[in-house]
This record gives C-alpha cells, sequence and structure tokens, in this order.
C-alpha cells in the first residue's frame, strides 16, 4: 500500500514540500504520497487526528502550527523540545514523534554544501525567535568556540542564551554591544528579510573570510546579504539549502533513505542579486 505523508499549515499553497518530498520518492524508488494539507486555524488536532485515522505515515509542519505540533506529541527530540516547535511528525499507532530538523539541516548546508567547517568557529546568531531556537543546540553539538545571541529584545536572547548554556558556550548581547567584535559564521534569524528590514548589525561583525547566512529563502539579495556584499564577504548565502536538508532529514527519519538534495537545490535557487 501506497504510504501517505503531507505538509499542514495554513496557508499552504506556497510550500515547496510536495515538490521536494515528490521529487525524493522518484529519485528514491520509495512507495509514497505527498500532498498538501489546509487545516483551520483553529484546527489542528483534528486535522492530525484524521489524517492517521486515515492511514497518515508523518507530516511536515508550517506556520501557524509548529508549537501545536510540539504540544500534540508523545515523544518529543532534544531541538524539539528547546524550540518548543516541531516541523516533522512521525506516527505509529498512538505513537506520535516530533522533531526538529531546522538546526540539523542548517549545519549540513553550511558544512558539506558550502564547505565551510563550524568547529572552534565563532557564530552570530540574529534574533530570538522560533529560527534561533531551532539552530542553537546542533550549532552548539558542532564544537563552535561560541555563539553569541543578539536581539533588540535582550531578555528573550538572554532567556535562549540559558536554554543552551548546559550545552555549550551561547552567550547573548544587545546589537550595541556588536561594535568592536566580529564573527566567522553570521546568521540572520529574524524575521526582518520579510519585511524588508535591516537588522541594525554592525558591517563590522563579518571576519576576514566570513559567511554571510539568511535563513529566509528565495528573497534574493536581502537588505542583510547586501550590507554583508557591500562589507566585502565573499560568501553569502539563502536558506535553501537549509530547507532543501531539512527535508531531507525528515525524508530519512521516514524512511530510512537519505535523498540527494542537489536537485532540489538548483530547481529552487534564486539568484543572489
Ligand atoms: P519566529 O518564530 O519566526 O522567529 P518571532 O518569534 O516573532 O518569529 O521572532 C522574530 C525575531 O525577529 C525576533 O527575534 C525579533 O526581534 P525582537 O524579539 O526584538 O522583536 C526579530 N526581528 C523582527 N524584525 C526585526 C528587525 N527589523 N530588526 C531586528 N530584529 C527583528
Amino acid at each position: 500500500m501506497t504510504d501517505r505523508y503531507a505538509v499542514i499549515g495554513n496557508p499552504i499553497g506556497h510550500s515547496k514540500s510536495p515538490f521536494i518530498h515528490q521529487g525524493f520518492a522518484r529519485a528514491t524508488g520509495q512507495d509514497m504520497d505527498y500532498t498538501a494539507l489546509l487545516a483551520p486555524v483553529d484546527g489542528f488536532a483534528a486535522a492530525v487526528d484524521a489524517f492517521r485515522a486515515a492511514g497518515g505515515r508523518g507530516l511536515n509542519v508550517t506556520v501557524p502550527f509548529k508549537l501545536d505540533a510540539c504540544a500534540y506529541a508523545t515523544v518529543r527530540s532534544p531541538a524539539a523540545e528547546l524550540a518548543g516547535a516541531a516541523n516533522a511528525m512521525r506516527f505509529d499507532g498512538e505513537r506520535v514523534e516530533v522533531e526538529n530538523f531546522d538546526g540539523v539541516g542548517l549545519v549540513r548546508d553550511v558544512v558539506h554544501n558550502l564547505g565551510l567547517p563550524m568547529r572552534g568557529r565563532r557564530v552570530l546568531l540574529l534574533g530570538a525567535g522560533g529560527a534561533t531556537r531551532g539552530v542553537l543546540l546542533p550549532f552548539l553539538a558542532q564544537g563552535v568556540a561560541e555563539v553569541m545571541i543578539v536581539n533588540r529584545d535582550l531578555d528573550k536572547a538572554q532567556a535562549v542564551a540559558r536554554l543552551g548554556a548546559t550545552q555549550g558556550p551561547v552567550r547573548a548581547c544587545a546589537y550595541a554591544a556588536l561594535a568592536g567584535q566580529s564573527f566567522d559564521l553570521v546568521f540572520n534569524g529574524t524575521s526582518a528579510s520579510l519585511a524588508g528590514e535591516l537588522p541594525p548589525v554592525p558591517a563590522s561583525v563579518f571576519a576576514p573570510g566570513a559567511l554571510a547566512y539568511e535563513m529566509v529563502y528565495g528573497k534574493g539579495l536581502t537588505p542583510f546579504l547586501r550590507l554583508a556584499a557591500d562589507a566585502g564577504v565573499q560568501h553569502l548565502a539563502d536558506g535553501v539549502g537549509m530547507l532543501a536538508e531539512q527535508a531531507a532529514e525528515a525524508f530519512a527519519w521516514w524512511r530510512g533513505v537519505r535523498p540527494d538534495t542537489k536537485a532540489v537545490i538548483d530547481a529552487l535557487t534564486v539568484p543572489l542579486r
């Protein structure tokens, strides 16, 4: 019997997940079906109940349901626990496991696709929302020298830093405190780019040879990436690789086979200009 999977969200029409997972299924010869599921904003649990009752095996989860997915689960991975949010679910009878693959996907994109090892590097993470919480543990697991979390609301950054403190060197600061500091890997995990805004980060944060990574994808040269380019940064990336790699992690978790991501990344890449 063909196994059923879907991405659930609201809205859901824009999601690239069906394109990505259908491609993975073809490339790996998996007998599975992957669709998009629109659920009412207040109807996540009922929609998942119905999907499971119809034999559904797993879901990807997108806005606004990542927190609901975590609450619905019977088993949460450490990454999902720390983020308080999940982007993948796996069903087996009464057991509902959730995962957050954003962080491992991003690490894989940086280390494997971009060829930039993270061990011993100084990392700056802009923002203290879901995107930052989702990637903190996998960053620390790479043995980075330090993760600095910067946010307009400093209390929020400090709270996230405390969550990761037992796992590695993580600190929080305000944007004004970045003067005179530089980092090897700088990630924009704020939602500023979605509004065409620039976080108040000084151009001096980019160390020689630094990477500037925009975690949003498909927006071309965002204000953050433009700041980096104008500062002479050579390594510029957006979140297309992160999107493809987190999808590949979920696919492997469900099916036991890890698809190659190159074709997906090539198909979805929007030039950075
Ligand atoms: P998400 O879960 O998508 O990350 P969120 O929890 O609302 O959404 O977090 C959005 C993040 O982007 C926050 O860290 C926010 O900063 P504040 O907590 O200080 O509000 C950050 N953000 C949004 N717009 C920004 C901007 N123009 N400049 C800097 N940071 C911005």
